[in-house]
C-alpha cells in the first residue's frame, strides 16, 4: 500500500491503474478506522481493482462548537488497518492540499439536508460533507464509492449530489457494523466512559423496540416512536431526535405501510451518537 499526500500523485496512480484496465474503488474516511470502515474497504477490494482509501478529517463539516480538535487521529494504525483490509492507496492529504488559500466554493444539496442532522448540526455540516466528497470523487474518479448505512442521511445527500451533478460513479451503501452488544461502531465511541458505554446500547435497543412494534402490526408512526422512546428514557437518554422517515427522501410518514427509516441521535456522556434502522411493515 502506498501513502500519498497530493492530488497529483493520486491522479497519476489512478491513471496508470486505468491504463492497465483496472477499475477503481474509493472509500472516504476521517480515520480512526474501525471494523465499520474496514468492511467498506473489504467490499471495495472485492468489487474493484485499485482501492483508494482517503483519510482526511474534514474541517468544513465540523461546526465551531464541535469536536474537530479532539477528533481521534492515529495515522500509523490506520495505515496498517487499511492495508490489511486490502487498500492499495491511502490518500492522506493536508488541509492545505484540499482547501488551498482562497478556496471559495461550496456544494449545497437542499431538501434532504434540511432535517435531522442538518437541522441539529446546522447547514454547514452537510455542505462540508458534500463539498469534500465531490472533491474526492473528482480526484480519484472511482467507478464505485463506498459509504456506510450507519450515516443514512449522509448516503442520501451523496446519492442526490451524484445524480444532480451527473457524476459517473456508483454509490454503494454498506450495512452498519455493530459491537457484540449492538452499539453501532463509531470513531466517536472512544469519548464514552464505561458508564456511558453501557447506556449507549439503548440506542440500538430503542430501534429494535420500534422494529418489534412494527412487526407486531403497529402502523401509526407516533406509536412506533413511543416504543423506542421508552427504551431511551429507561437509560436516561433524551434524544435529539427519534423519527420515522421515508428511506428515499426523508419525508415524514403518515403510516408505516412499507419500508420506513427510523433515525436516532442522542448525546450520551461526552459523545454525540447516531444510529438508524430500516423497519419493514
Ligand atoms: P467517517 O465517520 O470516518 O466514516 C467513513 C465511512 O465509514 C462513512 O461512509 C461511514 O458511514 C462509514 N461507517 C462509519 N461507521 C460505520 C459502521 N459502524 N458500519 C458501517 N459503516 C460505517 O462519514 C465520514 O467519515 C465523513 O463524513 C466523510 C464521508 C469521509 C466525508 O468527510
Amino acid at each position: 500500500m502506498r501513502i500519498l499526500r497530493t492530488i497529483a500523485e493520486v491522479r497519476a496512480a489512478v491513471a496508470s491503474a486505468r491504463a492497465e484496465g483496472s477499475t477503481v474503488g474509493l472509500v472516504p474516511t476521517m480515520g480512526a478506522l474501525h471494523e465499520g470502515h474496514l468492511s467498506l474497504v473489504r467490499r471495495a477490494r472485492a468489487e474493484t481493482g485499485l482501492v483508494v482509501v482517503s483519510l482526511f478529517v474534514n474541517p468544513t463539516q465540523f461546526a465551531p462548537t464541535e469536536d474537530l480538535d479532539a477528533y481521534p487521529r492515529h495515522e500509523e494504525q490506520d495505515a496498517a488497518a487499511a492495508e490489511s483490509a486490502g487498500a492499495d492507496i491511502l490518500f492522506a492529504p493536508s488541509v492545505d492540499e484540499i482547501y488551498p488559500r482562497g478556496f471559495a466554493t461550496s456544494i449545497h444539496v437542499s431538501g434532504v439536508t434540511e432535517v435531522l442532522d442538518g437541522a441539529r448540526r446546522g447547514p454547514g455540516h452537510f455542505d462540508g460533507v458534500a463539498t469534500v466528497v465531490t472533491k474526492l470523487l473528482h480526484i480519484a474518479s472511482p467507478d464505485a464509492a463506498y459509504f456506510g448505512q450507519k450515516d443514512a442521511q449522509q448516503v442520501l445527500v451523496i446519492r442526490r449530489l451524484v445524480r444532480d451533478l451527473d457524476l459517473p460513479v456508483r454509490i454503494v451503501a454498506c450495512p452498519t457494523v455493530r459491537e457484540p452488544d449492538g452499539l453501532a461502531m463509531s470513531s466517536r465511541n472512544v469519548y464514552l466512559d464505561s458508564e456511558s458505554r453501557v447506556r449507549a446500547t439503548a440506542l440500538n435497543r430503542a430501534l429494535e423496540a420500534s422494529a418489534a412494534a412494527v412487526a407486531a402490526g403497529v402502523t401509526d408512526p407516533a406509536d412506533v416512536v413511543t416504543a423506542g422512546r421508552a427504551v431511551l428514557a429507561e437509560a436516561g437518554i433524551e434524544p435529539e431526535y427519534l423519527e420515522l422517515r421515508s428511506p428515499d427522501d426523508l419525508r415524514e410518514l403518515d403510516a408505516v405501510d412499507g419500508p420506513a427509516l427510523l433515525l436516532v441521535a442522542a448525546r450520551v456522556g461526552a459523545a454525540r451518537l447516531i444510529d438508524n434502522r430500516i423497519l419493514e411493515a
